[in-house]
């Protein structure tokens, strides 16, 4: 490297209109965030109104630090307003604004861990199709995690199965509204009993469908109870940037009674500079996101989110129809929201026909096969689905006509087993890179000429392998990737 010049840093200031053009060059292969085309990460309403009133408050208060809220008291009051509009939605409560579902979760476990202190190393009781952010929460916490089963047919979690797995070492126990794998609540009331039974808390992860319910039962759809108005549950995870439709970084996570939200809080006096008090993992954090999600809250209102939750009915409706009569593909389980996720069959391979999707401008997000449920492609329907459901289901049977004239991924004979046998420890990155290459998997390459890139081979390997090498692959993965 030249002495005085660092990658990445100029040797002069440039102006905006540069970087913004840079910017833009960098975006190019982006997924696009609006549109509908993308059927999972982004959330659109179809109304650039909202988002531009949005990104004008984001901005407004990305300076401001909620580091200390007595120096900044315009967070209080903001905060205040948005936890206050979601306890009022999902039966009360004591709430703190978060930056999105997992560190909600990671602070409802930190919260009944520290509530209810036990012999053994604690442990969350968990339906095997509860979000990893619970894992996540548990690994970072020192805590253990024990799965139970879900029903086969309806991916429900098992009520029975989580009662018999609550021991004296359980802290907590979760169930969500819905489960994202495949969209069913799962029934919070009986699990929620059965945790109150033995004294222990129960969290309901409604991160993708506590902003969502509430507007569908309202439009008509038939939704059980599933928040803090049901005996037993104590604490509760709410995502504003999934379907309350504001920027990321926006989610709430409500607490049944004040102190338990206080065992959510960390404060430190334990060194000689300014007191140390948060309410969330981060310390100095951005007012962003809460005046995003605030002024989006504000811009669409009641009425906006009803219309919303009306459209996204409608949508979703029409798509699990419409899916249901394409040969060689199934609706798994009876989505009770409108997430909805697609099986194949020995002819049509789901992970081949995302490829497919993915050429079509579409993308359709592959999950793999676990715990008994075949891989299938996730599919969020949200407000601005409704305009183009026609298209994509279009899209979804054209791409399952060419997966099927395409046939399964072949995997070449021994490589699964290989990738098995690796051992990961002694592999440096860049070897890693070259076996990967060599298997025709190029990482962190698009698809040639800005094409989108083939992922099927990728998804049919990960989906062979059992979890605990498919957790070992992604971080070898991602370590090359930015490498
Ligand atoms: C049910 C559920 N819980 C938790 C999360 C984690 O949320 P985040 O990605 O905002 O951390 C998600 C994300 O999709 C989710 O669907």
């Amino acid at each position: 490297m030249t002495p005085g010049l660092t990658p990445g840093l100029p040797q002069t200031g440039r102006t905006t209109e540069d970087l913004l053009a840079e910017l833009a060059r960098m975006k190019e292969g982006d997924l696009p965030v609006r549109g509908g085309k993308v059927t999972a990460y982004v959330y659109d309403t179809g109304r650039p109104g909202v988002h531009e009133a949005a990104a004008r408050a984001y901005a407004e208060m990305l300076e401001v630090n909620c580091l200390d809220p007595t120096a900044f008291p315009s967070i209080v009051e903001m905060e205040k307003q948005v936890v206050g509009a979601v306890a009022d939605l999902l039966g009360g409560g004591h709430g703190v604004f978060t930056s999105g579902g997992t560190e909600s979760i990671m602070l409802a476990v930190k919260a009944a861990r520290d509530a209810r202190p036990v012999a053994g190393r604690p442990r969350i009781v968990l339906p095997v199709t509860a979000h990893p952010a619970f894992h996540k929460a548990a690994h970072y916490l020192g805590l253990d995690v024990v799965p139970t089963p879900v029903d086969p047919e309806t991916f429900r979690a098992d009520p029975a199965a989580i009662a018999a797995a609550i021991d004296d070492d359980t802290v907590l126990v979760v169930a969500s509204a819905p489960s994202y794998p495949q969209g069913v609540i799962d029934p919070v009331a009986e699990i929620a009993a059965a945790a109150a039974r033995r004294g222990v808390l129960c969290h309901v992860d409604a991160c993708v469908g506590g902003w969502l319910l509430p507007w569908l039962r309202e439009a008509g759809a038939e939704v059980p109870a599933f928040d803090l108005s049901v005996p037993g549950v104590t604490s509760l995870s709410c995502d504003l940037h999934k379907f309350g439709y504001a920027p990321k970084g926006a989610s709430v996570v409500l607490f049944a009674d004040p102190a338990l939200r206080r065992r959510a809080y960390y404060a430190s006096a334990a060194w000689p500079g300014y007191t140390v008090i948060n309410a969330t993992v981060q310390s100095s954090r951005t007012a962003g996101p809460l005046g995003g999600a605030w002024a989006t809250l504000q811009a669409l209102g009641r009425e906006g989110y009803l219309r919303l939750g009306r459209d996204t009915l409608e949508a979703a409706r029409r798509l699990r129809r419409g899916v249901g009569a394409i040969p060689g593909l199934r609706v798994l389980g009876e989505p009770d929201s409108s997430l909805v996720s697609v099986a194949g069959s020995a002819e049509v391979d789901v992970f081949v026909l995302s490829d497919e999707a993915r050429r079509r401008g579409w993308f359709l997000q592959p999950q793999l096969s676990y715990a008994g449920i075949p891989a299938n492609l996730h599919i969020t329907v949200t407000g601005a689905t409704l305009d183009g459901v026609e298209e994509l289901l279009k899209v979804i049977e054209d791409s399952a006509l060419a997966a099927r004239e395409r046939g399964p991924v072949r995997l070449p004979e021994g490589l699964v087993e290989a990738v098995a046998g690796l051992d990961l420890e002694s592999l440096d990155d860049a070897a890693f890179a070259g076996l990967a290459a060599a298997a025709g998997v190029s990482i962190g390459a698009g698809g040639e000429d800005g094409a989108a890139p083939e992922m099927a081979t990728v998804n049919a390997v990960l989906d062979a392998l059992p979890a605990s090498v498919r957790e070992a692959v992604l971080v070898r993965f991602l370590s090359v990737m930015y490498s």
